[in-house]
C-alpha cells in the first residue's frame, strides 16, 4: 500500500520513520515533508492545506491511507475531501476537528457530555471580557478560539495580567482572527499530562502517555512554544489514570461528536491535569501532539499502519497497543530567539556523530551542498531511548552535545522531575 504522510515538521518526520518500518508499506510520500523526509521517502511538494491537489495526487498514485499531521490540513476539510474521493484517510472531517480549531466549542461539547474541564466563559468583545476580570479580580488563562500556531493560550498569574493578556490577544491582535473570541478558564493547579488515542468513529485505543514542556526556558520560564521536548512512560500517570481518562474524558467526547452526526477518525489528543480534583480535561487537539508524537512512536512495538488503517476503517475492534518498557526522552533543539525572532541558514554540524539508535527528526532544516543547515524556529527533535528514564535523558542529552549550531538553544531540564521524584506505582 501507498501512504501519503501529511506535514512537514518533526513530527511527520516521525510518522514517516515509523510507516516505513510496515510490512503494509510500498512506498510513503509526504506532502511536503522535509529535507530529512527526502532522504527515506518521497517528498511531493503538496501543501498540507491544499485539498484539491491532494486529492488528486491520493488518486494518480493510488495512496491507500493518507495520515494527516498538523491542524491546518484537519481545518482545511483535507479528510472531507479524501473521503468524497473514496479515499481512506486518517485524521478527522473538518466538522470533528472543532475539538481544536474552536476551543469554545471544545468546552461546550464537554460541558455538554459531561467531562471534567475548568469553569469558563467565552467573549467575542473585549470590554466585556475586561468587565467580566475587573468583577472577578483574579487570574485566568486566556485561549483564543481559534487555531493560533501553540500562542495562543496565554496564563496569566493575577487580574491585572489577565486584562494584558485580553489586549494582547483582542487589540493587539498577536494571532489575528483567532482572538476575535476568546475562552477565559479558571486557572487550576496540578501535572499536565498529554495522552493521545487513535478513533475510529466509536472505539478508542489509548497510547502511551507522555508530557511535553510547552514554556521556552528551563523551569518553565519564558513564552509558551509549540514544545520544547518532553517524555514517555509519565510515572504519575500509569494504567489506571490512561483508564479514568478514556471513561472520563474520551469516551464521552467521542460519543458526543458520534452522536452530534460528525464521528471522529483519527488520532484524539486530549491535554489533561491530573490534581486534587482528579483529571481534568484542559484542551484537546485533532492531531498528534508535537513533540509528543516524537516520544512516544519509537515505543510503539505494533505496526503503525495496521493500526491507522484500522482506525481510519472504522476497524479498532479488538486492536491493542503494545508499548515498550523503555522510556524515551526528546530535546528539541531550537534556533535563539523561537518563538519570536530568529536567524537561519546555519550549518547543522555533528549529526553523523549521534551514537547508534539514537533519532534525530527534522523539523525546520533544509538540505544543503554541504549538509543540512537551519531553516525554522524548531530544527530538530533528537530522541534517546533507556532502560531507565535517567538512562534515556543521560543518552539524550549526551547526543545533543554531539550537534551544533550557531545559536542552537534547548532546554535542559527535560525529564528532570520523573528522574528526581518519579511518581510512586
Ligand atoms: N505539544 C503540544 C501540541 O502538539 O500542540
Amino acid at each position: 500500500m501507498n501512504v501519503l504522510i501529511v506535514g512537514g515538521g518533526a513530527r511527520e518526520h516521525a510518522l514517516t520513520w515509523k510507516a516505513l518500518q510496515s510490512p503494509l508499506t510500498d512506498t510513503v510520500f509526504c506532502a511536503p515533508g522535509n529535507a530529512a523526509t527526502g532522504a527515506i521517502a518521497i517528498n511531493t511538494g503538496l501543501q498540507p492545506t491544499d485539498a484539491e491537489n491532494i486529492a488528486r495526487f491520493v488518486n494518480e498514485r493510488d495512496v491507500g491511507l493518507t495520515v494527516i499531521g498538523p491542524e491546518v490540513a484537519v481545518a482545511a476539510g483535507l479528510a472531507d475531501r479524501l473521503t468524497a474521493a473514496g479515499r481512506l484517510v486518517f485524521g478527522p472531517t473538518q466538522a470533528a476537528g472543532r475539538i481544536e480549531s474552536s476551543k469554545a466549542f471544545a468546552k461546550s461539547l464537554m460541558e455538554r457530555a459531561g467531562v471534567p474541564t475548568p469553569a469558563y466563559r467565552v467573549f467575542s468583545d473585549p470590554g466585556s471580557a475586561k468587565d467580566f476580570v475587573r468583577g472577578e479580580r483574579r487570574a485566568f488563562v486566556v485561549k483564543a478560539d481559534g487555531l493560533a500556531k501553540g500562542k495562543g493560550t496565554l496564563v496569566a498569574r493575577d487580574a491585572e495580567e489577565t486584562l494584558e493578556c485580553i489586549d494582547t490577544l483582542m487589540l493587539r491582535r498577536t494571532v489575528g482572527a483567532a482572538a476575535d473570541r476568546i475562552v477565559l478558564e479558571e486557572k487550576i493547579a496540578g501535572r499536565e499530562v498529554s495522552l493521545m488515542a487513535f478513533v475510529d468513529g466509536e472505539r478508542i485505543l489509548p497510547l502511551a502517555p507522555a508530557c511535553d514542556y510547552k514554556r521556552a526556558f528551563d523551569g518553565d520560564k519564558g513564552p509558551n512554544t509549540g514544545g520544547m521536548g518532553g517524555y514517555s512512560p509519565v510515572s504519575f500517570f500509569g494504567p489506571d489514570a490512561v483508564e479514568k481518562a478514556v471513561t472520563t474524558v474520551l469516551t464521552p467526547i467521542v460519543d458526543g461528536l458520534r452522536d452530534a452526526g460528525t464521528p471522529y477518525r483519527g488520532c484524539l489528543y486530549a491535554g489533561l491535569m491530573l490534581g486534587p480534583g482528579g483529571i481534568q480535561a484542559l484542551e484537546f487537539n485533532a492531531r498528534f501532539g508535537d513533540p509528543e508524537a516524537q516520544v512516544v512512536l519509537p515505543r510503539l512495538e505494533n505496526d503503525l499502519i495496521a493500526l491507522l488503517e484500522a482506525a481510519a476503517g472504522g476497524e479498532l475492534a479488538g486492536a491493542s497497543g503494545s508499548w515498550t518498557a523503555r522510556s524515551s526522552v526528546g530535546v528539541v533543539l531550537a534556533s535563539r530567539g523561537y518563538p519570536g525572532t530568529y536567524t537561519t541558514g546555519f550549518p547543522i554540524e555533528g549529526l553523523g556523530t549521534i551514537e547508534r539508535d539514537v533519532l534525530v527528526f527534522h523539523a525546520g532544516a533544509a538540505a544543503d551542498p554541504s549538509g543540512y543547515v537551519t531553516a525554522g524556529g524548531r530544527v530538530l527533535t533528537l530522541v534517546a531511548l533507556g532502560d531507565s528514564m535517567a538512562e534515556a535523558r543521560e543518552r539524550a542529552y549526551r547526543n545533543v552535545e554531539r550537534i551544533r549550531f550557531q545559536g542552537m538553544t534547548y532546554r535542559n531540564d527535560l525529564a528532570e522531575r520523573e528522574v528526581e521524584a518519579p511518581a510512586l506505582p
